[in-house]
């Protein structure tokens, strides 16, 4: 019988109290998985025995470094990491201002580099294989107006699953890319108003122009790449690594 059973696991995921990375700690939960949900902001929200909410900035290597001991120390083991963490910044690329750039690659390119070396060394030791899934986006494979440094740093993390995927094969460690659409989370309300202010439109003129861009004619919930994470993350996927899913609604198709 098919069915998505993540009992035993034990999965990471960056930048877990909101939006997609939210929607993927709630899926793993009802897989049967333990939980470790990172992020800068976890004030106030309060860990179970499944799920511990741990903050962390995943561009500090010495931060993560803490984070994977403090994981093993709770929960015993990892089986899963999820690098979901991401920031974006929008300008012309003629405008872009060096340190809007750097901080994007800190978090977008190294954060997933520092998490994902971490995590892969303990999967290693364990000797047990493992799911490492990185949620890059349609924008890791093509070029978008104003995301000049969003869309270099998240065709870095492309480049790197697939280097990661290539090395870490032998240890039976799958590692894969999602590149979702356009997703109605904060991330993409915010673009829209910055990206309406450059443009001279309003956010919402925006919001009709993504619609009217997606075959299946409407945006992404965040459930939808939580559904393709899960996937991912299961026994299903076994024979699958080095893949830049997208999940756009097909919008992006190579
Ligand atoms: N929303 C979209 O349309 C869309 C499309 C394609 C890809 N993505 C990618 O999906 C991922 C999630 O995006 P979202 O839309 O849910 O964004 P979001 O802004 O709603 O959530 C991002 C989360 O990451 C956390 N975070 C940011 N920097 C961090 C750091 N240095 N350390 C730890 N946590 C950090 C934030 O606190 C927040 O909780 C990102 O990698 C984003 O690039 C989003």
């Amino acid at each position: 019988m098919y069915c998505m059973d993540l009992t035993g696991k034990v999965a990471i995921v960056t930048g877990g109290t909101q939006g997609i990375g939210n929607a993927i700690v709630h899926a793993f939960l009802d897989c049967g998985a333990k939980v470790v949900a990172v992020d800068l902001n976890v004030n106030s929200l309060q860990s179970t025995e499944q799920l511990l909410y741990y903050q962390a900035n995943i561009a500090n290597s010495e931060q993560v470094e803490k984070m994977i001991r403090t994981v093993i120390e709770t929960f015993g083991r990892i089986d899963i990491l999820v690098n979901n963490a991401g920031i974006s910044s929008m300008d012309y690329a003629v405008d872009i201002k060096e340190r809007d750039w750097d901080r994007v690659m800190e978090v977008n390119a190294k954060g997933v580099y520092l998490c994902s070396q971490a995590v892969a060394r303990c999967l290693k030791e364990q000797g047990e294989g493992g799911k490492i899934i990185n949620i890059s986006s349609q924008a890791g494979k093509n070029g978008y107006r104003l995301m000049g440094s969003y869309v270099a740093s998240k065709h870095a993390v492309l480049g790197f699953t697939k280097v990661m995927a290539i090395e870490l094969a032998k240890d039976q460690i799958n590692v894969n890319a999602v590149c979702p659409g356009i997703v109605e989370t904060d991330m993409k309300k915010n673009e829209r108003v910055i990206g309406g202010e450059l443009r001279g439109l309003n956010a919402e003129d925006i919001k009709d122009e993504d619609i009217s861009q997606v075959p299946l004619g409407r945006t992404a919930t965040t459930q939808d790449i939580a559904n393709v994470v899960v996937f991912l993350a299961s026994k299903y996927s076994d024979y699958m690594t080095g893949q830049g899913i997208n999940v756009t609604g097909g919008m992006t198709m190579h």
